[in-house]
């Protein structure tokens, strides 16, 4: 019995104000988020699922969690509290490195607000989890309350759960929200789509269920004589928008805003209209660019968010399927099918309407990337690595384990130049945190085996002689993804050199906090690739303090 395709309703998630207004004026506001455990209807035909979901109580948990609204510069106290049960909804493996509470029950998590800029103590570091009452706390636990204080610049940031080694499986039982921080002085003269109607979130990720509505996961190891259970990817056939599998939504035949955030695990998503309505971008993963860009499709890596404004007045049909063609794995893997080769549907009303809102020739000017002003140059390798005692394959960065120390340590209020040199044969969604990056530009390494020989014995990419290597074709960088980011799509066998910056880059000021902060951050990938490192669904990672 097959599902049939957009029959539910595209929900919006609860929205919930990171502020109070006093008088006139905006105020700090402290919220509780709870982790729960519920059973949500992802198909109108589909038995309720399991799952673990965000929410201000157990009964107005939704997955995905409700949109956090926050306001620029003022603060934001999150409370997130865990009443999960004892044992989780999915298989998880102890072979890798994960917390296990030392009572083994309990199921460990942590939030990371992916995309902000904060202490590191506020960050959702892999080890800083916790069980439900807190009862039981990982090595870098430091506090119940996480302060958001939401001096960044205003764009679209999302929080998900960020457990060591339990990331992926935590985010596949529902784990995951939208959060978005509003400048009104700075965006409202932009007059682009707003407000609950025309400004709208969309989560995206694909499942697969069971018979009886659970989550399908499959859990036999890549590996399993040595990982049981151990599968980095997870690729499902339904996709689910804002918690529905191929929701249908009316709108009107004006301008909406949408945020796309592709919350898969491993699946990139290309997306296109199939009536050949257009993408116009408005902002990237971190910044809103400086003019609007045009496409007719949009390649979207885990963890990446599309920001973009669509008019539906230019439709020329009264329908429009939002539609994917990404193989997957991405690139190479195999071509989409029937189910995962459909997102949504729009239907676009009939009567034509004046619209208020538009999109401006220009939106914001940041400081463009300074090369000149670059204090350091760092090469950041991902290869593989072989030991004789454990899987034949690793796949760190800079060939160190997450329980490393930190290598990196740039400083607070510095540029840098970093070469991210990918000696895999996978795409690799690079995600940082605290700063923002721009692409400068991705090169083909010529004789990468050799290079790669030369890596595994030295570990270091100038010994090795990258200048000479970094000489091969040059790709381009698609015009809506110069802008600033946090994440981006690392090709295989090429050296991409990114300028991260590690300062506020609307204000020209350097963070606040103090720099030196335990436990510092992190540098990873937002997939996994066969037996990678198991941090976010798996992936390289490194640490750096600021
Ligand atoms: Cu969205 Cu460290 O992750």
């Amino acid at each position: 019995s097959k599902l049939e395709m957009f029959v539910d309703e595209l929900p919006d998630m609860p929205k919930i104000q990171g502020f109070r207004m006093l008088n006139t004026s905006p105020k700090p506001k402290s919220l509780m988020i709870g982790m729960f455990k519920k059973k949500w209807k992802f198909h109108r035909d589909l038995p309720p699922t399991p799952v673990f979901a965000y929410g201000s109580s157990r009964r107005g948990a939704t997955v995905p969690g409700p949109t956090i609204e926050a306001l620029q510069g003022i603060d934001t106290y999150v409370t997130w509290k865990n009443f999960l049960p004892s044992k989780h909804i999915l298989p998880w493996d102890p072979t890798i490195p994960t917390a296990i509470p030392a009572t083994k029950t309990g199921i460990p998590t942590v939030v990371h607000l992916h995309g902000g800029m904060h202490e590191p103590a506020n960050d959702g570091n892999a080890n800083s989890w916790f069980t439900a009452g807190f009862k039981e706390k990982g090595p870098d636990w430091s506090k119940r309350t996480y302060h958001y204080n939401n001096n960044q610049q205003p764009g679209s940031l999302w929080y998900h759960d960020h457990a060591m080694g339990l990331t992926r499986i935590n985010l596949l039982a529902g784990l995951i929200g939208a959060y978005v921080i509003r400048h009104p002085e700075v965006e409202g003269p932009l007059e682009l789509p707003h407000g609950e109607e025309f400004d709208r979130p969309l989560i995206v990720f694909d499942r697969s269920f069971r018979k009886d509505g659970s989550i399908y996961m499959n859990s036999t190891g890549n590996n399993p004589s040595i990982h049981p259970q151990w599968q980095p990817e997870y690729f499902g056939d339904l996709i689910i928008v804002n918690g529905k599998a191929w929701p249908k939504m009316t709108v009107r035949r004006r301008k909406y805003r949408l945020r796309i955030i592709n919350a898969s695990n491993a699946r990139f998503f290309r997306l296109f209209f199939t009536n050949g309505l257009e993408f116009i971008h408005v902002a990237s993963d971190s910044t809103y660019l400086v003019e609007p860009v045009v496409t007719n499709e949009t390649l979207l890596a885990p963890s990446e968010i599309a920001d973009v404004v669509v008019d539906f007045s230019k439709s020329k049909t009264d329908e429009a399927v939002l539609a994917n063609d990404a193989p997957y794995p991405y690139p190479s893997g195999d071509p989409v099918n029937e189910l995962n080769g459909r997102v949504m549907k729009f239907t676009i009303k009939k009567e034509r309407e004046v619209d208020t809102w538009r999109v401006p020739d220009k939106l914001i000017q940041y400081p463009s990337p300074d090369l000149s002003s670059a204090t350091q140059t760092r090469y950041i390798a991902m290869y593989e690595y072989t030991s004789d005692t454990d899987e034949p394959t690793h796949l760190y960065i800079n060939g160190k384990p997450y329980e490393a120390p930190a290598t990196e340590t740039p400083k607070a209020g510095t540029s840098e130049i970093w070469n991210v040199i990918n000696l895999t044969e996978d795409n690799h969604p690079m995600h940082i945190h605290l700063a923002v990056f721009t692409v400068l530009d991705q090169t083909e390494l010529v004789k990468a085996e050799e290079f790669k020989a030369c890596m595994s014995k030295m570990n270091d990419a100038i010994k090795c002689q990258i200048s000479k290597h970094a000489r091969g074709k040059k790709l381009r960088v698609a015009a809506h993804e110069k802008g600033w980011k946090n994440v981006y799509k690392m090709t295989p066998g090429y050296v991409t050199r990114i300028l991260v910056r590690f300062s506020y880059i609307h204000s020209n000021t350097s963070y606040s906090f103090d720099p030196t902060g335990m436990p510092g951050y992190v540098y990873h990938c937002h997939v996994s690739n066969y037996i990678a490192f198991p941090f976010m669904f798996g992936g390289y990672i490194f640490k750096y303090k600021t």
